[in-house]
């Protein structure tokens, strides 16, 4: 029997700030099981953090240990290709053709840029409106089927879809028309301080996020410090619309011990908000300890990571390349001969 072919799998994140423990529950971590059933693409995007000032020095840290990451919360360099955006030149060179498809008018309604036009009104940039468009030119050059991201990427995922059937309707069959993974466990992890508002890492405040970098003692202050609700029912552990302080522990708490909504509450019935707030605690630095220990050992060793992402980068290299060349052709621009 012919070997099956493995549907392709593509997702990244920025190398913006501190990656969070949302980032991880949400995104990161459920990637490492996709490694199995599809062919796996997983990409720190450089290029897209352009769209909002980054220091030099601080960027190019970031991106490494980003890098490190990925692969000490399990991404498997052997399974899945691991690189970095803009070491694949394919992905602005297709951004500029979809350019072409794309309309002014869609780009103005997506959510995303209208939230980061008001939060860095002093910098909206070209890149900053035109950044879904790489972002369906990083899905597009794979041919990716599915990509895993959380909800506030779900908009961006569809205009992917519309650029695709676009470019498909208007130069014929050109692009595979993706879809979201939204996975189910650990997604919509919110702010420790505003439990309505996603955990975020562009958040000012510091005291509302997890960073993966916290130490266990940050990650205990950070957790006491969070904000339960001021209901009539005080220290009661349920998951509830009303409660989006308690529910949102819950929710990290459930997903870092593996146990059910239903076990947790019964686990903390009677008991306090601070006993549940340690026991929060303590199932969160159990999941980060291992990971922060492998990503610094990691980052230690230079060699391997950039033997990593040189494989990375060519293998990535070849597939968008061949995407690349036949729009090329199908635009109607004339090929190079080499
Ligand atoms: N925009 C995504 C985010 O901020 C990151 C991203 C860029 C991405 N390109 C992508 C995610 C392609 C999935 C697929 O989370």
């Amino acid at each position: 029997m012919a070997e099956e072919v493995k549907k392709r799998v593509f997702s990244g994140v920025q190398p913006t700030g501190k990656v969070t423990l949302g980032n991880y529950l949400g995104a990161i971590r459920n990637w490492t099981p996709l490694q199995e059933a599809y062919d796996c693409l997983f990409c720190v995007v450089d290029l897209h953090s352009l769209t909002v000032a980054q220091v030099p020095a601080e960027l190019r840290k970031n991106t490494l240990d980003l890098v490190a990451l990925y692969i000490a919360c399990g991404i498997d360099p052997s399974k899945s290709i691991l690189f970095i955006q803009s070491h694949v030149s394919a992905h602005a060179e297709l951004a500029w053709i979809l350019d072409t498809v794309a309309y002014v008018g869609e780009l103005n309604r997506m959510t995303q840029f209208k939230d980061k036009s008001r939060k860095h009104a002093d910098n909206i940039n070209m890149g900053l409106m035109n950044y879904p468009v790489l972002m369906a030119s990083d899905i597009l050059l794979y041919q990716a089927e599915y990509i895993p991201v959380g909800k506030d990427q779900v908009q961006h995922v569809e205009l992917t879809r519309d650029i695709a059937l676009r470019f498909n309707a208007r130069y014929s069959d050109t692009f595979a028309i993706p879809e979201c993974l939204l996975s189910k466990s650990g997604s919509s992890i919110k702010s420790l301080q505003d439990p309505t508002a996603k955990m975020s890492k562009s958040d000012v405040n510091d005291n509302a996020i997890i960073s993966l970098t916290d130490d266990p003692d940050t990650i205990r202050r950070k957790l006491r410090r969070a904000v339960t609700d001021s209901d009539t029912d005080v220290n009661c552990v349920r998951m509830s619309a009303d409660k989006p302080g308690v529910s949102n522990l819950l929710n990290i708490y459930t997903t870092c011990s593996g146990l059910s909504v239903a076990e947790a509450e019964r686990q903390f019935e009677g008991k306090g908000y601070g006993v549940f707030k340690d026991a929060v605690a303590d199932a969160v630095i159990s999941v980060l300890q291992p990971i922060q220990s492998e990503q610094k050992r990691l980052l230690a060793d230079k060699g391997y990571l950039e033997a990593v992402l040189k494989q990375g980068a060519d293998k990535a290299s070849r597939i968008a390349q061949k995407t690349l060349s036949k729009v090329y052709r199908k635009v109607g621009l004339i090929p190079k001969i080499n």
